[in-house]
């Protein structure tokens, strides 16, 4: 039934911190979700690889270069690759000096570590799989840390969580590990596709530039995998014009490095 997906229909889209609030700390650092819970917003969203020996960690790019000051630490080892370093040296890594002296030795969490403060905080998460063509096995993985953490649970299931990637194998193989898990495909499918996405995908959601209302009526005349319409969120919508244009078009959430400006220009939650 529609009241139990994890992003519900409403009038009002819902607001999502890209990154964590991540115009205002340090993208994919605990310090970013606790900006965001700070600021009122229940829902954050973030990007997720693995290490060398296996570890799952949230960060954005294949490369720790733009974030971390891992060229300070490791020069020769270009170019920083996530998947090239051991979770003991990326725990060493500064992942917030590069955003602002005041985040100097915010690190680079572990999913885990993530999991647990989205958990204290109360929050709600679009997990992004990020790179997975790198990573053999990450979606089984994810799902694992969400399994231990209690984010499989009936009621954490309604209550907030998404999987998402760019990489339509990755969503369907998680939409089949855990058909029970809400799912969303990054990307704007032709609409005459839709009907295969929502065989395993809960939500399209589509970079805003390309958004109609069409289009967005097009994602919700279709019915996903769990026999509720799909939904879409839209990303990475970042000025107030931007944000009144997507929400006249109906779109189920925004995803936004500024989420007080989204909120303010459209009442989102
Ligand atoms: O959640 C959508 C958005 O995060 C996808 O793009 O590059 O910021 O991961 P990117
Ligand atoms: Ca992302």
């Amino acid at each position: 039934p529609a009241a139990a997906h994890a992003v519900p229909e409403t009038d009002r889209p819902v607001v999502v911190a890209h990154r964590g609030a991540s115009a205002y700390a340090p993208e994919n650092t605990l310090a970013a979700v606790d900006k965001a819970a700070g600021m009122g917003f229940d829902w954050v969203e973030n990007d997720v690889q693995r290490t060398r020996d296996g570890e799952l960690v949230v960060v954005h790019d294949a490369s720790l270069a733009r974030t971390t000051d891992v060229e300070e630490l490791y020069p020769g080892r270009s170019p920083w690759n996530v998947r090239d370093f051991t979770a003991a040296e990326i725990a060493r890594l500064d992942a917030g000096s590069w955003f602002d002296s005041r985040y100097a030795g915010a690190r680079v969490p572990t999913l885990e570590q993530y999991v647990r403060r989205v958990t204290r905080n109360h929050q709600k998460l679009v997990l992004e799989i990020k790179n997975p063509e790198l990573y053999p096995g990450i979606e089984r993985q994810t799902l694992k840390v969400l399994s231990n953490e209690g984010w499989l649970s009936p009621w954490r299931l309604r209550s907030g969580l998404v999987v998402q990637s760019f990489s339509a194998d990755s969503v369907r193989t998680v939409h089949e590990l855990r058909p029970g898990v809400r799912t969303g495909f990054l990307g704007a499918p032709a609409v005459a596709d839709l009907p295969e996405y929502a065989t395993f995908a809960d939500q399209i959601n589509a970079p805003y530039k390309t958004l109609s209302r069409a289009y967005v009526a097009a994602v919700h005349a279709h019915d996903g995998p769990h026999d509720d319409p799909l939904r879409t969120l839209t990303w990475t919508v970042d000025d107030a014009a931007s944000a009144r244009r997507v929400a006249g078009y109906g779109v189920d959430g925004i995803i936004t490095n500024v989420p007080d400006v989204v909120r303010e220009a459209t009442g989102g939650r």
